[in-house]
């Protein structure tokens, strides 16, 4: 009786701000392979959780993939020779930046250097599209996925002649333009020297606070060009009891149009009216005029001034609190 082959296969995804997407390949110039993911026979006393990130490195070059848990097991023989063999289907994540590229396939299989063409598919787009039903567990993952998906999800928002929405890669210009800013990386987590990668996972933590729970980090976005001119965010780390907190800050090239104030009323009356979040607050230094103003535009009403509340920079600075409740009234434009 002949042996049977052992195989692994990888379903690699990764979070989007549109959603999820799989990372598959083409044969670069042998169009008649089809689409795959990556998969391989499994060597003697390899663990297969070991297979399957070997799998992925050589036949997509991906080093940075977490292996979640398995699927299922495929029992279908091979479909040309009809050689019996077991696959066992892997979910595993990646935080790959890049949406498309090319590698040269390395290891020992039959695979070895040929060129594969890279990218990432959104899983709602895969079922039906896999060579070799490699597609069987897709269902599987697509169940898994949503019982560990992001407990948040960060909508979009109209804020008159702007909208909020999660952040993607292509806003690292205005992270780069803040970066160079006096005060907003003493009060953020923007890096205070821009490189490519510093200003990626900038954006990436803005995707974690949702999938954490912690919170919904909006880009503000010129509504017409789509570009991004800075953030407003709503953190929840006291929304148990009722209460959540708004940040912000914007590009210095887009200041002067009341951007941050237009967010912050949009943002406001969503957690209010949505989010049923009775009082939300925000928190200002008392130099700081036009964030003031700001929070009066948006309805806040000033509540006090909280000493030595916070460090910012190498001292504690006072903070002025302002707050406003579901039912206060939001002053005309
Ligand atoms: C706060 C911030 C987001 C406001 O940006 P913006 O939306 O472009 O604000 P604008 O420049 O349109 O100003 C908003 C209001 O403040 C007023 N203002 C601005 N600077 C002012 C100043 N120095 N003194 C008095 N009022 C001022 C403006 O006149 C405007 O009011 P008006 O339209 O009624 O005249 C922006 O200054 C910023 O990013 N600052 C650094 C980060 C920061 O401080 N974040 C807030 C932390 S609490």
């Amino acid at each position: 009786m002949a042996e049977v082959r052992v195989r692994v296969a990888a379903y690699v995804v990764r979070a989007a701000p549109s959603g999820l997407e799989l990372l598959v390949f083409d044969h670069a110039g042998l169009p008649e392979a089809g689409r795959q993911v990556p998969a391989g026979g499994v060597r003697a006393g390899e663990p297969l959780e070991e297979a399957v990130r070997r799998e992925v490195a050589e036949e997509t070059g991906l080093a940075d993939v977490t292996v979640l848990t398995s699927l299922g097991v495929s029992q279908r023989p091979h479909p040309q020779t009809g050689a019996p063999r077991v696959t066992a289907f892997y979910y595993a994540t990646t935080g790959e930046p890049r949406g498309r590229w090319e590698h040269e396939v390395t290891g020992d299989g039959e695979d070895e250097g040929l060129r594969f063409d890279c990218y990432f598919l959104p899983l709602s787009q895969v079922a039906g599209s896999l060579t070799d039903r490699q597609d069987e567990f897709i269902p599987a993952l697509v169940r898994e996925a949503r019982q560990r998906a992001a407990p948040l999800f960060v909508p979009r928002l109209d804020a008159g002649p702007f909208v909020l929405r999660p952040f993607a890669l292509d806003d690292l210009d205005v992270v780069r333009e803040v970066s160079a800013d006096p005060h907003i990386p003493l009060i953020t987590t923007v890096p205070a020297v821009f490189t490519a990668d510093d200003g990626r996972r900038f954006i990436e933590r803005q995707w974690s606070r949702a999938e954490r729970g912690t919170g919904y980090s909006f880009a503000i976005a010129d509504a017409e060009s789509g570009r991004a001119v800075g953030q407003v965010g709503l953190w929840l780390k006291d929304v148990a009891e009722g209460r959540a907190s708004v940040g912000y800050w914007l590009a210095g090239s887009a200041r002067g149009r009341r951007a941050a104030a237009c967010a912050v009323r949009a943002l406001a009356r969503w957690a209010h009216d949505e989010l049923r979040i009775p009082r939300v607050e925000l928190q200002v230094e008392p130099w700081n005029s036009a964030s003031i103003r700001t929070a009066e535009l948006a309805g806040f009403r000033r509540e006090g001034l909280m000493r030595g509340w916070r460090e910012i920079g190498v001292e504690r600075r006072d903070l002025l609190l302002y707050a406003r409740l579901a039912d206060d009234p939001m002053p005309g434009t």
